[in-house]
């Protein structure tokens, strides 16, 4: 069951029209919501996110925080399983084309729930590989927009090279994953890019320093270099359906000693009881 509209309905009966200014310029922009245990996780995190993505692209929010919240409690309720991913769309609407904001409409609203496995044992257990590629994508990254097709491009490269992310350098310094935020580790240091309009303000990111922080894993925020990366003794890639995992080698060379590291298993397992507090209402 999805939500379209302010109807409840299956998503075979869900239609928009083709004018919808999400399919004709890609306009709107969206949000990815882990639930656990039925529970949306750092609900108030992400709808914070909306409202920055809805500020940059001059888009009214069309709900208060209150209401979204209900919405969302009514598309977990109305599908099954104990942790889901909600998907939240919203579109500037239908109008005649025309790149100008139309005048007078409402925007397009979409909530859908998928089922959020969790990540394979095997990926967390033996890491991942990734790829590199320069980040060829516009100068507002931070705004969560639905017109993602340099991400899908980007990401498309490492699928194509036999890896699972393509980690992106604008001017020969990190930016984040073609759909995830990017740290690594140097010497027992934890270190990541700062927010800025060239990434996006990661949930899984702010989670990851804070538990860096609470159990005194030394991590500094600050550009990254390509250098550092390459020599980094740990990479690891933070998004909230893959939560945190270890990335072992990097355009076919290995990431330290090529095996998942202490401080990923340190903050993946912090992540984990993190989770579990947070789902007891213990947070
Ligand atoms: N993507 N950067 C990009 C470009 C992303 O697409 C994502 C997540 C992140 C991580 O953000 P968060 O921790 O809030 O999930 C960073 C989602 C999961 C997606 O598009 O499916």
């Amino acid at each position: 069951m999805i939500y379209l509209n302010g109807k409840f309905l299956p998503i075979e009966q869900a239609y928009i029209p083709v004018l919808d200014r999400g399919f004709i310029f890609g306009d709107g922009v969206y949000e990815v919501i882990p639930v656990y245990s039925r529970k949306p996780f750092r609900l108030t995190d992400h709808l914070s996110r909306l409202q920055h993505s809805l500020d940059g692209i001059r888009l009214k929010n069309p709900h208060s925080d209150e209401q979204w919240r209900e919405l969302l409690e009514q598309v977990i309720a109305c599908n099954e399983g104990e942790d889901q991913y909600l998907y939240l769309h919203i579109t500037r609407g239908v109008a005649k084309r025309d790149h100008a904001f139309p005048v007078g409409i409402s925007p397009t609203i979409f909530i859908m729930s998928n089922p959020l496995p969790a990540p394979p044992p095997e990926m967390l257990q033996k890491g991942i590989p990734a790829i590199t590629a320069r980040d060829n994508r516009w100068g507002r990254c931070d705004i969560k927009a639905i017109s993602l097709l340099p991400n899908v491009l980007l990401r498309q490269l490492a699928i194509d090279s036999g890896a699972m992310e393509t980690i992106l350098l604008r001017d020969g310094y990190l930016t984040e994953g073609a759909a995830s935020n990017i740290f690594i580790v140097k010497n027992h240091v934890l270190l990541t890019p700062p927010k800025s309009h060239l990434m996006l303000p990661g949930i899984t990111y702010d989670v990851v320093l804070e538990l860096a922080q609470g159990h005194a894993i030394p991590y500094e925020i600050r550009a990254v270099s390509e250098q550092e990366i390459r020599l980094a003794d740990e990479i690891l890639l933070t998004s909230s359906t893959k939560e945190v995992m270890p990335i072992v080698s990097l355009d076919g060379k290995p990431v330290g000693t090529g095996e998942p590291g202490p401080i990923y298993k340190q903050l993946s397992q912090c992540y984990q009881q993190y989770k579990a507090c947070i789902m007891r209402g213990q947070n």
